[in-house]
């Protein structure tokens, strides 16, 4: 039973860009990452696995559940946004804690559950802090632990680390890893870095234009891709290695 199905996920706004008949498979426990240029339709397809976007045409499962009709609270699925999206206005846990009053947890359970979450990200010492007075990279992780507090089964990641200078971003690509390792959860990880995808998922879809041109492992997409395109966008990276 997969995690998450894609079945012809089809979302074409006015302008003419989005996503077409997108279709995959994403295991329990699987890191999965959306790679392509910008404007690939990366962003559009996350939006619509976490329900923040009704697609044109195609279904969504969780665990075979048909879940394209779902809002996004009742998916049990978070988001970390490019931006952070964070509430400059409360500390960092109150940011974390958002996700669980909004799902209405019991007051007891929220101050462990905080905890434990930013213990995680190892920012327990600065719980009191205002977010506008933390680092690109510690807001980054404030973001991080907001999702992981309310337990998802997925965490959906949208280009998480590109407003990280080189050396955190390597840093915080090494702790998300383990992580998930860690914590089990399904991984879906956007990305228009092809070495971040690489190093990070089992399996890398590659997209171009809102149309996926291959789903492999790193190793598939590297040593055989499927269309002139997968090879041409991975080239620097085969380079590289
Ligand atoms: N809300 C929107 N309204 C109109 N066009 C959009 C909207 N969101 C995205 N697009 C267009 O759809 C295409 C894919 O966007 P997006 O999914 O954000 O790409 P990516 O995340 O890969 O950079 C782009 O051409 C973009 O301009
Ligand atoms: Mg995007």
């Amino acid at each position: 039973m997969s995690a998450v199905r894609c079945d012809k996920i089809t979302r074409i706004y006015a302008e003419g860009g989005g996503v077409r008949d997108f279709t995959c498979d994403i295991a329990k426990g699987e890191f999965f990452a959306l790679l392509g240029p910008s404007g690939c339709g990366k962003t559009t397809t996350l939006r619509i696995i976490a329900g923040l976007e009704r697609p044109d045409s195609g279904k969504l499962y969780f665990e075979d559940t048909d879940v394209t009709d779902w809002p996004p609270e009742r998916r049990n699925a978070a988001m970390v946004f490019q931006s952070y999206a964070l509430f400059p206005h409360m500390n960092v846990f109150e940011n974390v804690a958002f996700g669980l009053r909004a799902q209405k947890e019991p007051k007891a359970t929220i101050g462990p559950r905080v905890h434990e979450a930013l213990e995680l990200v190892q920012l327990d010492s600065l719980a009191k802090r205002r977010v506008t007075e933390l680092s690109g990279g510690q807001q980054q992780r404030v973001a991080l632990a907001r999702a992981l507090a309310v337990q998802p089964n997925i965490v959906l990641l949208d280009e998480p680390l590109s407003n990280l200078d080189a050396e955190l971003r390597y840093a915080t690509r090494k702790q998300l890893a383990e992580l998930q390792d860690r914590l089990g959860f399904t991984a879906i990880y956007v990305t228009h870095d092809q070495e971040e995808a690489i190093e990070l998922a089992d399996r890398v879809a590659v997209l171009k234009d809102g149309k996926c041109h291959q789903i492999g492992s790193p190793s598939e997409i590297l040593d055989s891709p499927a269309t002139d395109f997968v090879e041409s966008f991975l080239a620097r990276q085969r380079s590289a290695t």
